[in-house]
């Protein structure tokens, strides 16, 4: 059995230069194969929305939709560093809903820590949870939550205004309390500049090479229906084909009556049948 992966591996893995590989998982298939594969980290993204569920946006998903899922990825691989993601209006209504939207996270779905989207307005939110003793991942860069108050998906930090303003951030969520940090689609500087400024790691999900690691969207890696075109997304396989394949052989056997055959069919016993006839025939 391997070593259940905590924040202090992740914090001793940055501090020897070896980046942290994170993916999303929505499922308990996926990440049994995402802990074999030897990913550190499984965030089960809100990005569920649109990849799962086929959403516009992320902004639809439920709460007992993330803690049922996310305790499906934790029930599939026990010992990575299993990050919860908080939908939206989870954690924007009061502090004390935050807290037991988070708690949740932690105490049904087994999470390591929960992730928030945040900016300058969350800090004392922030250090509210990790006064409760639940370590908060922040969500910086693009923020897919406030997609209708941006009004688009665009990298950030192209600016030295904007640059600075995310490295700030960074800082000061980082004092109130985050211990972890995703950048999402920010300039190679800004991702290099936030990772120098803390021994906490830093995941880029397009955040450049100057990132403590990276985090992919599963969609993505695997090329599967739902994949983004972003830059920063890299397909690793393509996996629709052989998926594929295998549904039309399924299809084609089920057609021409091959599937399915006696050895996978359940038998009774020649005495058991012989009786059965008899029974039928009366
Ligand atoms: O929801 C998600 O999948 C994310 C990505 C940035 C990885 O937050």
């Amino acid at each position: 059995m391997s070593d259940k992966i905590t924040i202090a591996t992740l914090i001793k893995k940055k501090s020897s230069g070896q980046p942290v590989s994170m993916l999303t998982s929505y499922d308990v298939a996926m990440a049994q194969l995402s802990e074999k594969a030897g990913v550190d980290s499984l965030l089960v993204g809100d990005s569920l929305a649109q990849v799962v569920l086929g959403m516009d946006s992320t902004l639809p998903v439920e709460m007992d939709l993330m803690i049922a899922l996310t305790a499906a990825v934790r029930r599939g691989a026990p010992n990575v560093y299993l990050v919860g993601d908080m939908p939206f209006l989870s954690y924007q209504v009061s502090e004390r809903e935050a807290i037991l939207n988070a708690g949740r996270f932690m105490k049904e779905a087994g999470c390591d820590a929960v992730k928030l989207e945040v900016d300058e307005r969350h800090l004392g939110l922030v250090a509210a949870l990790s006064r409760a003793n639940i370590p908060v991942m922040a969500h910086l860069g693009l923020k897919p939550q406030s997609i209708h108050q941006m009004g688009h998906y665009r990298c950030q930090g192209k600016t030295a205004s904007e640059a600075i303003e995310i490295v700030h951030i960074a800082q000061d969520i980082l004092a109130a309390g985050a211990c972890s940090i995703l950048l999402e689609c920010v300039t190679s500087e800004v991702g290099k500049a936030v990772s120098e400024i803390t021994h906490y790691p830093v995941i880029g999900c397009g955040g450049g090479a100057g990132c403590d690691g990276q985090v992919l969207v599963l969609h993505d890696l695997l090329d599967l229906p739902g994949a983004g075109n972003a830059k920063f997304t890299k397909a690793y396989g393509q996996i629709s084909e052989p998926i594929l394949t295998a549904m039309r052989n399924y299809v084609h056997e089920v057609q021409s009556k091959k599937f399915p055959d006696a050895s996978h069919s359940y038998h009774m016993s020649e005495d058991e049948k012989r009786q059965f006839e008899q029974e039928l025939s009366k």
